[in-house]
């Protein structure tokens, strides 16, 4: 097949599913394509195993939109889901952001159309609006800052108390700030399906079968598994906390890409996968496990699909992201 056959099937198609040689060495190929354009890796730790062991620089939501922001490389290849390559775009625009799959959307980002929020928004003209940076570009657009699990915090401690605040998409963060800080943010009604979905009662009977484990939980999660938990924080913050606290057992109530890097991090202690309500014994988010090794390749060759936006949208997308990255940085949360 050439590119341009590879091409018309990308787009009629709307992913990638061409037929790759079984035989082929993809981390070698991975490798070869890194050099030959220029590119740069970026993968989100809910990545499966092998994405993340090509990737060249794995992180958080906040750790990526840094890098992805300071990077020289030509194309960026962003392992992780929608919202994330648009960020990229939005903060880097004269590089070619690619996505393995344009499928990998997000159920929180869905959860709030931007029309709805908008409406929502105006009746509201003496609030702020903080969306978290799990959303559209269309709804940054209409946002004063942007944060994420990693630095939201470190956000809301930069702003007056007795500043009025919509927090947009995740009632779930949003509602765990709240209790945090003491502050009254008004909540849009937003979740995301995998963290939603963990089982209090199945995570209570792993606890009382292994006593001495640690419950370590990430903000998105509802509010009866987060009074579970020993510590809450982003995927980087739990990572660390893993590797760092004293105790050798955890329980990790998150998506299990993460459990990935734990294990390689610490390979001494045990990590168990929290349950969902389900017939699963763990909990995978379905976009982020659209993308493979075999797409992520495939993205490099042929270098599709790309992400692009209008340039009105991404520079209004752009102003709370960078809202954003000054509040860290002054923060000491990135570099
Ligand atoms: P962080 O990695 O920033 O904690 O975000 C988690 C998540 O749900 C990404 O989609
Ligand atoms: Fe979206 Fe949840 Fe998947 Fe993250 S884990 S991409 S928030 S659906």
């Amino acid at each position: 097949m050439n590119i341009t056959e590879a091409t018309n099937k990308i787009e009629e198609k709307g992913f990638l599913d061409l037929d790759i040689d079984v035989h082929i060495d993809l981390f070698a190929e991975i490798e070869r394509l890194k050099k030959e354009k220029n590119a740069i890796v970026l993968a989100h730790y809910y990545q499966e195993p092998d994405i993340q062991d090509v990737a060249d620089y794995l992180g958080d939501s906040l750790g990526l939109a840094q890098k992805a922001q300071s990077t020289n490389a030509d194309m960026i290849v962003f392992a992780g889901v929608h919202f994330m390559a648009e960020t990229a775009k939005i903060l880097n625009p004269t590089k070619k952001v690619v996505l393995p799959d344009l499928k990998a959307g997000c159920s929180l980002a869905d959860s709030a159309p931007a029309a709805a929020f908008k409406a929502f928004k105006d009746q509201h003209p003496d609030h702020i609006v903080i969306s978290y940076i799990n959303c559209t570009a269309d709804i940054k657009a209409l946002s004063d800052i942007i944060c994420t699990s990693g630095n939201a915090e470190a956000i809301l401690n930069s702003l007056p108390k007795d500043q009025q605040i919509i927090f947009a998409p995740d009632k779930n963060l949003g509602g765990f700030l709240n209790k945090k800080t003491g502050r009254n943010m008004l909540l849009w009604n937003g979740a995301c399906m995998v963290h939603e979905i963990f089982s209090l009662e199945k995570i209570t009977k792993l606890k009382i079968r292994h006593p001495k484990a640690k419950i370590i939980a990430h903000p998105e999660c509802e509010e009866p598994v987060l009074r579970l938990a020993d510590f809450i924080g982003s995927t980087t913050q739990l990572l660390k906390f893993s590797k760092t606290d004293s105790a050798n057992e955890f329980i990790v109530v998150t998506e299990t890409g993460i459990l990935h890097q734990m294990q390689k991090e610490s390979p001494y202690k045990t990590f168990i996968p929290a349950p969902p309500q389900n017939s699963c014994a763990c909990n995978d988010c379905p976009y982020m496990k659209l993308n493979t090794l075999e797409k992520l390749y495939l993205c490099m060759e042929y270098e599709k699909p790309e992400i692009f936006m209008e340039e009105e949208l991404r520079l209004a997308a752009k102003k709370p992201i960078d809202r954003m990255l000054d509040i860290s940085r002054a923060a000491g949360l990135i570099g």
